[in-house]
């Protein structure tokens, strides 16, 4: 039987994932770097600085800049990131999630936000969930990001379960990778993506129920 519910937070709460690329994709072309949707895969469930790093080293830029001259594109890509959240509500919630969240709380099933995004708490506010998280992993607190499982092991600790008794849903690869580590089960959110390596995969929450991920 499992006990709690780990989320990761863009493209599984919300398809915030969209717009970190929309944010990438400008400020990669700026610098004279095109990524596309295939590339931005990668850049899933990576942090802010590597998701740079990565998309420098794409377009073989790895040595062009600072760190100064870094830290400031990154302040850019997250000042344009944060402008096309303005309008964000209760109604870009992904399909499934306000039903599931409001079922593990009248169940009393803790749930956790496991996040690379240091924009989580805002953005959890803006859809009108935040209350529905007992914890929710601070990303500035970690020595790794995912795919290490350090994040993943956190957000159970902080819900007092052990990693076994937890469930953890994810859409990227390196988040699964993380989950797997950790030795938590993984759902797979495949709605614009293949993942593998997970117990499960749904579309989205309605395919499934609080119960029946419960009773694994
Ligand atoms: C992850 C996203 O959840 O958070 C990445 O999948 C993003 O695309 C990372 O780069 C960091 O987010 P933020 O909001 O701190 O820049
Ligand atoms: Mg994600």
């Amino acid at each position: 039987m499992k006990k709690g519910f780990i989320f990761d937070l863009d493209g599984v709460i919300t398809d915030t994932a969209r717009y970190h690329y929309l944010a990438w994709k400008e400020l990669a072309r700026g610098l004279e770097i095109e990524i596309d949707e295939t590339f931005n895969e990668t850049l899933k469930g990576i942090d802010r600085m590597s998701s740079l790093e990565r998309i420098l080293t794409f377009g073989g830029k790895e040595t062009a800049f600072t760190e100064a001259q870094k830290e400031a594109l990154a302040v850019k890509k997250n000042k344009q990131y944060v402008e096309l959240l303005t309008d964000l509500s209760p109604a870009d919630l992904l399909p499934g999630i306000a039903d599931f969240l409001a079922e593990a709380k009248k169940q009393d099933v803790p749930c956790a936000i496991a996040s690379a995004s240091k924009n989580a708490p805002m953005i959890l506010e803006k859809l009108g969930v935040a209350d529905y998280f007992k914890a929710i992993v601070d990303p500035a607190t970690l020595r790794m990001g995912k795919p290490d499982p350090e994040i993943f092991l956190k957000a159970a600790a902080a819900i007092g379960i052990k990693p076994s008794e937890a469930i953890g849903f994810e859409d990227a690869q390196a988040g699964v990778e993380a989950l797997n580590l950790a030795g938590i089960m993984a759902v797979g959110i495949v709605s614009d993506s293949d993942l593998t390596e997970t117990t499960l995969n749904v579309n989205d929450l309605r395919e499934t129920s609080v119960a029946a991920l419960l009773a694994y």
